[in-house]
């Protein structure tokens, strides 16, 4: 496994739209261990494949929901995801490791459904609610080319800032 360069907002990658994954084989697999690796090194709750300059259709999200001190146990693969249902709205601080120090509002649905694939290409459909949903709405929106500044109602202010990094001590919101 390899830390990757994740890459920032002026880079026209992050601003095109992913292909679809056809072949789910050791390149792919290299791929998802190596975003691993970066996503637990920056502390983030997601990462999409174009973040690390690779544009096909795989992210990470980490789902806060399951119980256990590791990370690397709460990472969810998602190949080829897509949103196939969506219930309620929340609204609240989101950022991203590859907008660096900006954070703003962004209004997401509570519960979203995401079918994908594994790495392996099977089938798998999951719920994901409040900051997973959130997490899965970002990443599929990087597969789209699409980056949180996009949708934010308002930016954080430093003030603000500084408040959430006092009451985030342990985890990065950025995704
Ligand atoms: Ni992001």
């Amino acid at each position: 496994m390899a830390i990757r360069n994740i890459l920032r907002d002026e880079d026209p990658s992050l601003k095109k739209k992913s292909r679809a994954v056809t072949e789910f084989d050791k390149r792919l697999h290299q791929l998802l261990d190596d975003m691993r690796e970066t996503l637990i090194e920056a502390n983030g709750l997601g990462l999409a494949a174009p973040q690390v300059g690779v544009l096909r259709r795989a992210a990470l999200i980490v789902d806060l929901n399951i119980e256990t001190d590791l990370l690397d146990e709460q990472i969810i693969e998602l190949v080829n995801p897509e949103i196939t249902a969506s219930s309620g709205t929340q609204s609240g601080s989101e950022g991203c490791l590859s907008v660096p120090g900006i954070y703003g509002i962004v209004t997401r649905p509570d519960l979203v459904k995401v079918k994908a694939q594994d790495r392996h290409g099977k089938p798998i459909e999951i719920w994901c609610k409040d900051i997973t949903a959130r997490a899965a709405c970002h990443e599929i929106d990087h597969l789209n080319g699409v980056l949180f500044t996009t949708h934010v109602e308002r930016f954080l202010t430093e003030e603000e800032l500084a408040l959430l990094n006092n009451e985030d001590d342990e985890e990065d919101i950025a995704e």
